[in-house]
């Protein structure tokens, strides 16, 4: 006879009655990851002690699926993680007789740009005359991530730079991987925007963390 038992929305609660024993989950340490692309990765799965009986202790995994029938824990190691499809379905079970118990693990991958690049359409900027500022993210993930911010400084005034734009991209809530984006800016240049520099940074919006990456910033002169 087996209950498992949802107690949070993060972790199963399995509790297991097999003979006169009592099986919780295994314990993942840790239960979440931020793994950057092709970087190690490591989770121990454990077990406080062993049943009676014979039992799996093991991972479920798109890259390696180490398990043990002697030992209470296992780890799940990679040198380096390239699988995006990691992120979901991370699993350490145990299985005793009929009851299995699993935990799963939380993995967020991401990709760091392999390189930023502002760049304007025309080489002239003509007070009044509409054009267009470029930025080109190469190799970034996961693409639902990702937002864009724009920033300007008028090295007249302080060389500070303030962000006056942020693009987020509802189309790419589906994108797990790593991918190229290019995004575009319209501006029509004032007298006054003489001399300011503008700069674009490619963001990784992480649950634990925010990673900016900024572009060399444009110099912009005006006609
Ligand atoms: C995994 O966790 C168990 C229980 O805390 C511990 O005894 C074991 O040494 C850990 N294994 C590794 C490789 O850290
Ligand atoms: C754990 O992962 C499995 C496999 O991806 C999934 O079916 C299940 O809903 C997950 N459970 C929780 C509590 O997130
Ligand atoms: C510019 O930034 C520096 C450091 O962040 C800050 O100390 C300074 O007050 C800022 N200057 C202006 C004019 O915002
Ligand atoms: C991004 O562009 C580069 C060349 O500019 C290309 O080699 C690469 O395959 C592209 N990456 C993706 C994910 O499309
Ligand atoms: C851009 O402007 C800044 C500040 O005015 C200056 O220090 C820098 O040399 C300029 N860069 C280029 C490529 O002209």
């Amino acid at each position: 006879m087996a209950v498992c038992v949802f107690s949070s929305l993060v972790t199963v609660l399995c509790v297991g009655l097999y003979g006169k024993y009592t099986y919780a989950d295994p314990v993942v340490t840790p239960a979440s990851l931020l793994v950057e692309y092709g970087g190690p990765a490591e989770v121990n799965c454990s077990i406080p002690s062993k049943p009676e009986t014979g039992y799996m202790l093991g991972w479920e995994s798109k890259t390696s699926q180490p398990d043990t029938d002697t030992e209470t824990s296992v780890m799940w190691k990679v040198d380096s993680l390239t699988n995006w499809e990691e992120a979901d379905g991370l699993l350490c079970y145990f299985t005793v007789g009929s009851t299995q118990c699993e935990s799963n693990v939380t993995v967020t991958i991401y990709k760091r740009p392999d390189r930023v690049t502002l760049s304007s359409v025309s080489d002239v900027w003509v007070e009044g005359d509409q054009t267009e500022l470029r930025c080109e993210i190469e190799n970034v993930g996961p693409g639902r991530k990702l937002s864009v911010r724009w920033s300007r400084a008028d090295p007249k005034q302080s060389s500070n730079f303030t962000q006056f734009n942020e693009m987020t991209f509802p189309d790419l809530v589906n994108e797990m991987k790593n991918m190229n984006k290019t995004v575009k800016l319209q501006v029509t240049p004032r007298r006054e925007d003489d001399g300011v520099q503008y700069q674009c940074a490619a963001v990784l919006n992480l649950d634990e963390d925010l990673l900016v990456f900024p572009s060399q910033p444009l110099n912009v002169t005006v006609h």
